[in-house]
């Protein structure tokens, strides 16, 4: 890290040599500032605003001027008429709200913060898979890069994607990337086939269907919920599938008192907030580590938010035509959840 200014003193061409090698901003805030003051401050100087996904460390999340999925992210960010929108998520998460803000600049605090279920879809390869299937449309989960929605037909979110694929044409033959988890069970709920890309989350596959299996025999009172992003041994097990929001609403609702939680446990922050009185057991993974943890979202600070913040950098940036191809899937995607009152949280 370089030593602390308090206001920015590089020059443009040094923020982006320093983006360019490292992926954010590597300047230390001065010290003992209030970061919460100071991202606070500059938010409202600069008119922009700060969209967190619940997979944050909780201390953004309790920053964030709003909490959410993936679709109640790309909903806010469809309708927000912020100058600058500060995405603490993930890239292809930020590259969305860029595409529906073409206009507006988008920030990310680490370029680094990728996805693995967006990486295991490479365009090039995902093109000759989809040239393999001539006659079908494609529908893509939002996880994925700008390149692969640009290929697609309707994007879907873990939220929406069993009523959105139930309310295409029944004569539209289906192609479903990049999550095989997801797709399956998809398919399994709409009864509809479909063509599958053969990707994973790092973190949702990583649960030990074995251990959770174990815990539910020491904790036969607990509820167990899972994200469909995992693998169809633990699903087969759940009492829940639902989104991150729907996990969520659901843990708040339920008389159950406790649950085990099949997801990356950022979420608990907010099931916590929203029912302090239930018992949240996060669900055992095959190794002893805690590879259940997105290590992209947690690539987030603080520190690197107020530097995105303070220096506007780095920016999330595609070309114009790569958005406006990419933007109809997203587009067909909202006006669907609209038609069919679906909100993300
Ligand atoms: P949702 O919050 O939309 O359920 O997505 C989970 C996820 O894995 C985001 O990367
Ligand atoms: Fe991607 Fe999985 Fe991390 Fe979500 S949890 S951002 S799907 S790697």
């Amino acid at each position: 890290m370089l030593s602390t200014p308090s206001t920015p003193t590089l020059t443009r061409q040094e923020i982006n040599s320093l983006v360019g090698t490292y992926g954010y901003v590597p300047v230390e805030p001065p010290p003992g500032i209030d970061l919460y003051a100071e991202i606070d401050r500059l938010r409202r100087e600069k008119r922009a605003i700060l969209l967190a996904h619940y997979y944050q460390d909780s201390d953004i999340q309790d920053l964030a001027d709003y909490v959410g999925d993936s679709l109640g992210l790309s909903q806010k960010a469809a309708e927000t008429d912020a100058d600058i929108i500060l995405f603490a998520g993930v890239h292809f998460m930020a590259e969305t709200a860029k595409i529906l803000n073409p206009t507006r600049k988008v920030l990310i605090p680490d370029l680094n913060a990728g996805c693995s279920l967006s990486d295991s879809c490479p365009p090039e390869a995902f093109a000759a898979f989809k040239a393999r299937y001539p006659d079908h449309k494609v529908v893509s989960y939002i996880n994925t890069s700008a390149a692969i929605k640009a290929m697609s037909d309707v994007i879907v979110t873990s939220s929406n994607a069993v009523a959105i694929v139930q309310n295409l044409p029944p004569d539209w033959k289906l192609i479903f990337a990049p999550d095989k988890n997801l797709g399956e069970y998809v398919m399994r709920k709409t009864g509809r086939p479909m063509v599958l890309w053969n990707g994973v989350c790092m973190v949702h596959t990583i649960f030990s269907h074995q251990k959770i299996r174990s815990l539910r025999q020491q904790h036969p009172d607990a509820e167990l919920i899972a994200h469909p992003e995992c693998e169809p041994a633990v699903l087969e097990q759940a009492d829940y599938i639902g989104s991150t929001t729907a996990l969520l609403k659901y843990v708040a609702s339920s008389p159950k008192k406790r649950f085990i939680v099949a997801t990356e446990p950022g979420i608990l922050h907010q099931m916590r907030k929203a029912a302090p009185e239930k018992e949240l057991i996060p669900a055992p993974s095959e190794y002893t580590c805690a590879c259940n943890t997105c290590p992209h979202m947690k690539l987030n600070t603080l520190e690197k938010i107020y530097n995105a913040l303070l220096y506007e950098a780095p920016e999330v940036n595609l070309s114009p035509d790569l958005m406006e191809r990419a933007r109809r899937p997203i587009d067909l995607m909202l006006e669907m959840s609209r038609k069919l009152g679906l909100l993300g949280g």
